[in-house]
């Protein structure tokens, strides 16, 4: 038995059923867990890291301009998050997401890169 409180936080989270995510967009009400849930126009919805490739500061979404845009030095992201302006060297990472029955989870522990090709993986996107 380990002792109460010596977990490690879970890195799997419900964040909420797939209705709560029916319009495109950028929903941003988990940026202080450091993701984004993006449900993107082609039909995907993604678990978007709000670490920014460059040198780890954390973006905003800005609504107006449809993009993510880190404050330290510019870097821009568009709302797929691949890289677009300013020194980040790569696209923003994504988490692993699925569904279990219609509540959308995800899962911080796993990361999937553009540049590797890991896009392309069913677990890091849920067809909308
Ligand atoms: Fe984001 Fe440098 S840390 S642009």
């Amino acid at each position: 038995m380990a002792p109460k409180g010596s977990k490690e936080p879970p890195s799997t989270i419900r964040v909420g059923k797939i209705g709560d995510f029916a319009e495109v967009g950028v929903y941003n009400q988990f940026k202080s867990d450091n993701f984004w849930i993006v449900h993107l126009p082609e039909g995907l919805l993604v678990a978007t890291s709000t670490i920014c490739t460059h040198l780890g500061c954390i973006p905003n979404w800005l609504q107006n301009d449809l993009k993510f845009k880190c404050p330290c030095h510019g870097s821009g992201f568009d709302m797929a998050g691949i890289n677009f302006e300013g020194p980040a060297p790569r696209p923003l990472e994504r988490h692993k997401i699925w569904l279990e029955g219609d509540v959308v989870m995800i899962d911080k522990a796993f990361i999937y890169r553009e540049e590797l090709g890991q896009w392309t993986d069913g677990n890091s996107f849920v067809a909308v």
